[in-house]
């Protein structure tokens, strides 16, 4: 029985700024579907259709709060024991499917839900949401607070389980008639299932991955078509915030029948001098049409700008190629040509990230039937096991971060601004590298890192066979990871900024010897067939180099174990995986294998906050009373405090510069993110970050950016100075600066100065007494003045003062501007531990989408217009309206404070090209 209780939809329209609404050209269009979709979320799982894609084994064990180092475990076998739609689904992956003998067939006959009535054109919808894409039904809330929730702080404590719809009706025009027709959903989460006139046509479970579906044989032309999408999340599926539904764009595009095969063509530069480069460009083509057909291929290159876009003319062309393809195939041809001093693709800051185009034309006779364009870099990677990475010759030390797929305030629904934004500031702390974890990002994340210069390493899965959460992906593994892995291989691999791909995060088969190393093994093959110009990773926190899954990897990427897990003395009482510093084991074992460290630090902190005793030593556990306070739920940033596993940054950086064949590595985390609060999971989002979930930086950011950008002055101290009930109290001042000495000032006193030693980084005063005023620091470099930095101790907060990132921005209705509220006294000075309600009023051509303070026990919406200050800040996330240029007004309040008000523009933009 189909049950259709049609519950109250939660909605969310978060969106995404200026990219191409369309591109069209003779012998293809792709114009994003974001708007007018209609959504219905049923009000509870057991409230929904059966429709289901596949049974789901019962839930034994739903803790929260599981270390994330724990031991994954078996997999339950999944019981199908009633009708599932996967016959339906599967055949959408054929075309990443390498063995025909492993396609799928479509089952013969009508498929299930035809007669279902959100798959009927004449259904009346007007009681759903309307809701522009991408949209993630999750992030409103309202948040489940309590120990039995239903989604714990594991998820994020936000609604993203659950079953929902969306729907829209298609108008496709008559002269459409012979071409193929495609839905182009660049992430779905998860089970997606697509009805086109009430056929299930197909869809994609992974809820990371970007797909497509051919509708042409089940859509009416010159008429109205009905597409329908079924989302469904499992409950326990994730260890952090996966969002829900149609939360990255979705296109609708059309071809001939003889084209570029979906992501159709590789470009790859073999030999890479200053004075000239090898370009190598492979096209697939297929050939839809009932008669085999002789195709002239053509493909010119063009340089681009820093925009992406088109520069002048062509610079070379590669000559043109015939190939026969049979009715219903694909062929390929590669090519070959030779650039004369190519602008190469490098890393900021020391190189500049180049572009160029590949436009490729299939011309049946004389006629044009398909124009594919390919944005790529020319660049020459080498990954040397005793001196690192190199990129184009320069040697370049991966200073990284790892990055959840969330925007904070914003949930999943991809934004590009908010992506950009994130990118900034690790740029802006020296960062140059990105480790996706754990999952294929949307694509657009990948043109940002092309565009700005960041190296990536792209990653896939953070579970195989074994489970961490009790309805992880791992139930879709034994079919779907040959295709996810062909779809993230294909779609990615232009991507300049790509350089490694790791197929796995600290999977359960490191656990089970040689039927791990075998699944390894099989993944490793299937990169290695669809490119094998970029090495490959799994990352290690438990596998050791006697293992036989360390073997099959390119590179060894460790997590943790290299700087040692649980071995400092305050960690020696602690349980779980306890590991000596493992790189020298490492190199030892795999002298030719690079390694890199791709999690490390799992440092905790609660940007603004600290808690005294502060620990002596340079690293240690977190703990009740010991760095954490379990009434506040609130993490001392004093910056030593980590995860069980885990180790500050001074101990990692430590590490990483006593084993100088090390490539560098990636921090547990950027920014941080929706979901897993280590340690109080009575939160809803991360302790991890260098950067707090609102975007504000916390004070690790300065001891990175230290380290990470030696030429740049500056001197940064902790904490503030507003202690008045610790008058006489010993209050430990720590201080961060590229220099290599400094000296701290009480009022006016020096407190000594002092010079920071080997494998240091940072410099302490642990005996300072506290007594109001001003605490400054002068920091030197080689003797000399370098930097100074101060803070003092305010008066109360008296009024609000309130800047925009940027105050032009586009009228798309995805363009963003990110308002920072900081509380002031009445010197002007910023209150930095003042928490007093904010209030958020904007009018005019925009509206505010969210707002935020970057606290992780906060559970107030993230839609809210009010909001406490978090240590004397607040944000306010302002989005533009589409086709409306003109002013908005932002204006904060508090109750008796003074107020601040700001004008944001917003321009009207001429859709780019590119
Ligand atoms: C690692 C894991 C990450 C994250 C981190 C911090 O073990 O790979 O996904 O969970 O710990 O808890």
């Amino acid at each position: 029985m189909l049950r259709l209780s049609v519950a109250l939809a939660l909605a969310a329209s978060f969106c995404l700024a200026a990219w191409p609404a369309s591109d069209r050209n003779e012998g293809r269009t792709r114009v994003l579907l974001n708007e007018g979709w209609k959504f219905m979320k049923y009000e509870s799982a057991e409230l929904a259709d059966d429709l289901i894609y596949d049974v789901r084994p019962e839930v034994l064990d739903g803790e929260d709060g599981k270390a994330a180092d724990a031991k994954p475990t078996e997999a339950v076998a999944v019981k199908v024991d009633r009708t599932v739609l996967n016959p339906w689904v599967l055949p959408t992956a054929n075309a990443f499917i390498a063995d025909p003998a492993d396609r799928h067939a479509r089952p013969e006959g009508q498929s299930p839900g035809a007669e279902f009535p959100f798959n009927q054109l004449d259904f009346d919808d007007s009681g759903w949401e309307e809701v522009r894409l991408p949209h993630d039904w999750a992030i409103e809330g309202p948040f489940m607070e309590g120990k039995d929730a239903a989604v714990g702080g594991g998820m994020g404590r936000l609604p993203s389980p659950g079953v929902a719809w969306y729907r829209k009706s298609l108008d496709i025009p008559t002269e459409d008639e012979g071409k193929s027709v495609f839905l182009e959903i660049d992430g779905a989460m998860s089970y997606a299932m697509v009805w086109c006139n009430g056929t299930l046509v197909g869809g994609w479970p992974y809820g990371y991955a970007s797909w497509r579906l051919d509708l042409t044989d089940y859509l009416e032309f010159g008429g109205a078509n009905q597409i329908s999408i079924r989302v469904d999340n499992p409950p326990y599926s994730s260890r952090w915030y996966p969002g829900g539904g149609l939360y990255r764009n979705v296109w609708l595009s059309t071809t001939q029948a003889v084209r570029v095969r979906q992501w159709g063509t590789f470009v790859t530069t073999p030999k890479v001098t200053k004075e000239s480069a090898q370009v190598v460009l492979d096209v697939e083509i297929e050939n839809a049409s009932e008669s085999s057909e002789k195709i002239t291929v053509a493909t010119e290159l063009y340089e681009l700008d820093e925009n992406g876009d088109v520069q002048g003319e062509a610079v070379a062309s590669f000559e043109k190629r015939e190939v026969e393809v049979e009715a219903g195939g694909v062929s390929k041809i590669s090519s070959t040509l030779e650039l004369e001093n190519p602008k190469l693709w490098g890393p900021a800051p020391s190189q500049t990230p180049h572009r160029y185009l590949a436009r490729t034309s299939l011309l049946l006779g004389e006629k044009s039937v398909d124009v594919y364009e390919t944005k790529f870099g020319i660049r020459d990677l080498r990954f040397d096991a005793r001196e690192g990475l190199f990129v184009n010759g320069e040697r370049i030390y991966l200073q990284g971060v790892n990055q959840h797929h969330d925007l904070g305030a914003l949930g999943a629904a991809f934004n590009l601004r908010a992506a950009e934004r994130q990118l900034e500031m690790l740029r802006e702390m020296g960062c140059n590298a990105i480790r996706i974890a754990h999952n294929p990002p949307a694509s657009e994340l990948l043109e940002l890192t092309d565009r700005m210069g960041f190296l990536v390493v792209d990653e896939i899965f953070d579970c195989w066979e074994r489970k961490k959460t009790p309805l992880d992906f791992h139930l879709i593994f034994p079919e779907w990871s040959e295709p996810d892995m062909r779809a993230f291989l294909r779609r990615d691999r232009n991507h300049p900024s790509v350089i490694m791909w790791s197929i796995g995060n600290e999977v359960g088969e490191q656990y089970t010897d040689e039927a791990g190393a075998a699944v390894a093994q099989r993944l490793q093959n299937i990169v290695k067939s669809e490119d094998s110009t970029r090495p490959t990773a799994a990352s290690f926190n438990y596998a050791k180099p006697d293992m036989p899954i360390t073997a099959v990897t390119d590179t060894i990427s460790l997590n943790y174990q290299g700087e040692g897990i649980r071995n400092a003395p305050a960690y020696a009482h602690l349980k779980g995986i306890n590991t000596p510093p493992l790189y020298p084991k490492f190199h030892d074992a795999y002298p030719e294998k690079l390694i890199i460290s791709s999690e490390n630090a799992a440092a905790v902190s609660s940007r603004g906050e600290y808690l005294f005793p502060v620990v002596d030593g340079i690293s240690a556990p977190v703990a009740d009373g010991a760095g954490g306070d379990p009434s506040s739920a609130q993490v001392s940033s004093y910056e030593l405090y980590t995860a069980p596993f885990g180790s500050s940054a001074d101990k990692v950086l430590g590490s990483l510069e006593r084993h100088p064949y090390v490539g560098g590595g990636f921090v547990w985390s950027g920014w941080d993110y929706l979901g897993e609060p280590t340690p109080y999971y009575s939160a809803r989002s991360s302790y991890f970050g260098v950067i707090d979930l609102a975007g504000f930086k916390k004070d690790r950011f300065y001891l990175y950016q230290a380290h990470w950008r030696p030429d740049l002055p500056m001197v940064h101290i902790l904490p503030h100075w507003n202690w008045k009930e610790r008058e006489g109290e010993v209050t430990p001042v720590h201080v961060f600066t590229s220099g290599d000495e400094a000296e701290l000032f009480l009022n006016g006193k020096s407190l000594g100065r002092k010079k920071k030693g080997d494998f240091e980084y940072r410099i302490r005063w642990d005996d300072v007494v506290f007594e109001a005023g001003k605490l400054e620091v002068i920091a030197y470099e080689n003797g000399k003045e370098w930097a100074r930095s101060e803070v003092e101790t305010t008066g109360e907060a008296t009024r609000l003062s309130i800047e925009a990132d940027r105050t032009e921005i586009s009228a798309d209705g995805y363009d963003l501007s990110f308002i920072t509220v900081r509380v002031l006294d009445s010197e002007g000075l910023w209150v930095p531990d003042s928490d007093v309600p904010l209030s958020f009023e904007v009018s005019g051509a925009g509206e505010l989408v969210a707002t935020d303070n970057g606290d992780s026990t906060s559970l107030v919406s993230f839609k809210s217009p009010q909001r406490n200050a978090f240590n004397g800040l607040g944000l306010g996330i302002v989005r533009s309206f589409s086709e409306q240029p003109g002013e908005i007004e932002i204006r904060v309040t508090s109750p008796g404070l003074q107020s601040d008000i700001l004008t944001v523009n917003t321009e009207a933009i001429e859709a780019s090209s590119n």
